[in-house]
């Protein structure tokens, strides 16, 4: 008898969640005819919203694969689908329009920021989708990372078939189309990673055992959270709904604190120092290793880059008027990164499964940042960014997502969120963490400075941006294992080093890049509001 092709049998598991998912309670209730209108039962996907405008940069990022010319048949296949699949976001913006959302939601700008990124209503869809994001990057072998595209689609096919149905009852009633939710969208999700003239190539592939598990493994994990995600949707959907609309949700989730400790004690931070900020662990690279010592000093080779460069002259005014315009568009620049911050920290760099002191040291390292970012919402009133801005829901999703000026912003994002899942060895991550900790405080530095003087002429708190601390240490039960490791007195491998070399040239480019675009974008007026 002949063996089967090993791709056959994934597939075959593939196909067995198909139907597992096909009758999702979210599925049947979006499509029971009952008195809740259609546009009314899309609530649901305002809790989808930063996984729905994420999947361009998934796409781009992490599910093509870079390099156009040289890609080999599977590869060129699954970049060939990711290409058509990023453009389907700037879908979701159309009917968000044509549904009236901006009206019906009516948030500032600073409360969208606080619903996507720090607020605790939508903190288990932003830990599925940095888990989805992580599995895609861990699939660098084109083999498994089509298992783990072929179960996203699955699932893309499936709710949109049931949507569709909305869509075609919203229609009827409003005359207006739905591209996103409706047939338009539909068409191009046929359920599958690759177009049907492509499927050959992975459908005749012979795996190794191990390519069989992983695909197995990294597929079935899609389906689970995706079906996770497709339950709390619909018990959100259906408070909201009881609610009479997001009035609630609004106050209770979106619009941010302004009630923020924060304090400036001595030692905390040591402007111009190599290691500026003080902090009560272990952290810093202080006592490298010698085969760690390039590392240190490629840090400190691109710290002098940034010296070099001028870029930090933005942020030397005497002048009051010009000083506040340049850190709003500074906090504009910073506000997506600011508020990822603690999903970095809560979700991307700890280990789900610490096995080892090594793997638990990086977790205490990562449940001890993050906190700061919750201030930036005090800064942003202080400077008066809403009134400014003066943006509707959809025009800030744009900022975040689409925007051309905010392009290098998604080109960093990726560039960390790479780094920290392509491998799972501790010592990278600890580089990882180091480089993007450094890099920042360069800026930050000069920020600072600036800050702190319209602070004392205008007397409105800027708390994020002059570099307070919250005045509450977090306490942590003592691991004295984890607690003794200090990743910088290891013996480093050579690939290892050139692994973390590579990290932070990754991190410090596109930390430049991102800055020097937004010199560029004071030049081109992109943001007249902020101006
Ligand atoms: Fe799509
Ligand atoms: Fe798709």
């Amino acid at each position: 008898m002949l063996e089967k092709p090993a791709m056959e049998q994934v597939r075959k598991i593939i196909d067995d969640w198909r139907v597992r998912i096909e009758d999702h309670p979210l599925h049947q209730w979006l499509v029971e005819e009952d008195d809740v209108p259609p546009e009314r039962k899309l609530w649901f996907s305002l809790y989808f919203t930063n996984f729905i405008m994420y999947f361009r940069e998934l796409n781009i990022y992490h599910i093509a694969y870079q390099g156009d010319a040289g890609l080999d048949a599977p590869r060129a296949a699954l970049t060939g689908h990711a290409d058509e699949d990023m453009t389907h976001s700037r879908l979701f913006m159309a009917d968000f329009k044509t549904l009236g959302w901006d009206d019906l939601l009516g948030w500032k700008p600073s409360e969208v920021f606080h619903w996507l990124f720090t607020s605790q209503v939508n903190e288990q869809l932003r830990r599925r989708t940095t888990a989805i994001t992580k599995l895609y990057i861990e699939a660098q072998d084109p083999a498994v990372r089509y298992a783990v595209v072929e179960a996203v689609e699955a699932c893309g096919n499936a709710l949109f078939r049931h949507t569709t149905r909305l869509a075609d009852r919203y229609t009827a009633r409003t005359g207006r189309e739905l591209i996103y939710w409706g047939q338009y969208h539909l068409e191009r999700e046929t359920g599958h990673a690759v177009e049907d003239e492509h499927e050959t190539v992975f459908a005749d592939m012979e795996l190794t055992a191990q390519q069989r598990k992983d695909a197995v493994r990294l597929a079935v994990r899609a389906f689970e959270l995706i079906d996770e995600q497709n339950s709390h949707m619909l018990q959100l959907a259906q408070e909201t709904l009881s609610q009479g609309g997001f009035d609630l949700r609004r106050r209770a989730h979106a619009e941010p604190s302004r009630a923020v400790d924060a304090v400036e004690r001595e030692g905390d931070y040591q402007p111009g120092a190599m290691w500026p900020e003080g902090y009560a662990f272990n952290f810093w690279p202080v006592d490298p290793h010698p085969t760690q010592r390039p590392l240190v000093e490629a840090l400190r080779a691109e710290t002098d880059r940034v010296a070099a460069s001028g870029v930090l002259d933005f942020f030397r005014t005497d002048d009051l008027d010009e000083g506040e315009a340049r850190l709003r568009l500074a906090l504009l620049f910073m506000a997506t990164d600011t508020t990822g911050t603690p999903t970095v920290y809560r979700h991307m760099v700890p280990y789900a499964f610490p096995a080892t002191p090594a793997e638990r040291a990086v977790n205490r390292m990562a449940s001890r940042f993050g906190s700061r970012s919750k201030m930036l919402y005090v800064d942003w009133h202080s400077l008066g960014l809403d009134e400014r801005l003066d943006w509707p829901v959809s025009r800030t999703l744009e900022f975040i997502y689409l925007d051309r000026a905010t392009e290098t912003h998604r080109d960093l994002r990726a560039v960390v969120t790479h780094h920290i899942d392509v491998t799972t060895d501790p010592l990278l991550r600890y580089w990882t963490v180091v480089a993007l900790k450094k890099m920042t405080a360069t800026y930050a530095d000069a920020v600072g400075s600036l800050a702190r003087s319209i602070e004392d002429k205008t007397g409105r708190p800027l708390p994020y941006l002059t570099l307070k601390r919250s005045p509450h240490d977090l306490v942590l039960e003592p691991d004295p294992e984890a607690d003794a490791i200090r990743f910088d007195t290891w013996a480093a491998a050579p690939a290892t080093v050139d692994a973390a070399r590579a990290t932070i040239e990754g991190i410090a480019g596109s930390i430049f890049t991102r800055y020097n675009r937004m010199l560029d974008s004071q030049r081109l007026r992109d943001y007249p509001e902020v101006a």
